[in-house]
């Protein structure tokens, strides 16, 4: 699809942020492990602290379409890792390769940074999801049970990392 256009967010941006996140885990809670009930009630300065960390979101001409995080570990023995999370693309716009450029995003991001190797986590039952970080290179390494309980019911969670040639 062509108009895509990627860009990190800043403090500022961060109502972009509170909007697309809460949709987010509001439409598809058996996706996170985050909760909307927790977050909605996120001040505004707690929303600009989620961007003190690099979020990128995907917009169609002035409409935000998408969203990915990146949370780079902190410490110099873990300083080479980063951990994606939040990876979401509005309904209406699925299966136009929107994920793919947002997760292109944070590889770029790594590969500036210095981070060698990527890794995020995916409930196990969310194959949509798990077949995109297939495709984008990511090899699962393990599986956490019970990971979260969601009305009753508890999920597993998948987790998967990928190696990044960083710049020398
Ligand atoms: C998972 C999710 C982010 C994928 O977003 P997306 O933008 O649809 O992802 P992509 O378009 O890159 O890929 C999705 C499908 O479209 C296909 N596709 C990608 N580009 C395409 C194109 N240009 N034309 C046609 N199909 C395309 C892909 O091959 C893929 O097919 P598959 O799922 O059958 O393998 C989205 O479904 C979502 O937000 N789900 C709800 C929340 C969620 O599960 N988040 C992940 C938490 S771990």
């Amino acid at each position: 699809m062509t108009g895509i256009t990627v860009r990190q967010l800043m403090p500022e941006d961060f109502a972009i942020l509170r909007e697309i996140r809460l949709e987010a885990l509001k439409l598809h809670p058996e996706a996170y492990s985050s909760a909307y009930e927790d977050w909605v009630k996120f001040s505004d300065d707690d929303w600009r602290a989620k961007l003190s960390a690099p979020v990128f979101a995907a917009f169609h001409g002035d409409k935000t379409v998408g969203l990915i995080g990146l949370w780079p570990q902190a410490g110099i023995r873990t300083a080479h890792r980063a951990i994606v999370v939040m990876v979401y693309v509005k309904s209406e716009m699925r299966g136009n390769g929107i994920a793919q450029k947002l997760m292109q995003a944070v590889e770029l991001y790594a590969r500036e940074n210095n981070i060698s190797q990527l890794e995020l986590s995916v409930l196990a039952d969310n194959e949509t999801a798990w077949r995109l970080y297939k495709r984008e290179g990511y090899t699962e390494f393990g599986r956490r049970p019970n990971w979260i309980s969601l009305n009753g019911e508890k999920f597993d969670e998948v987790m998967m990392f990928r190696p990044i040639a960083v710049n020398v």
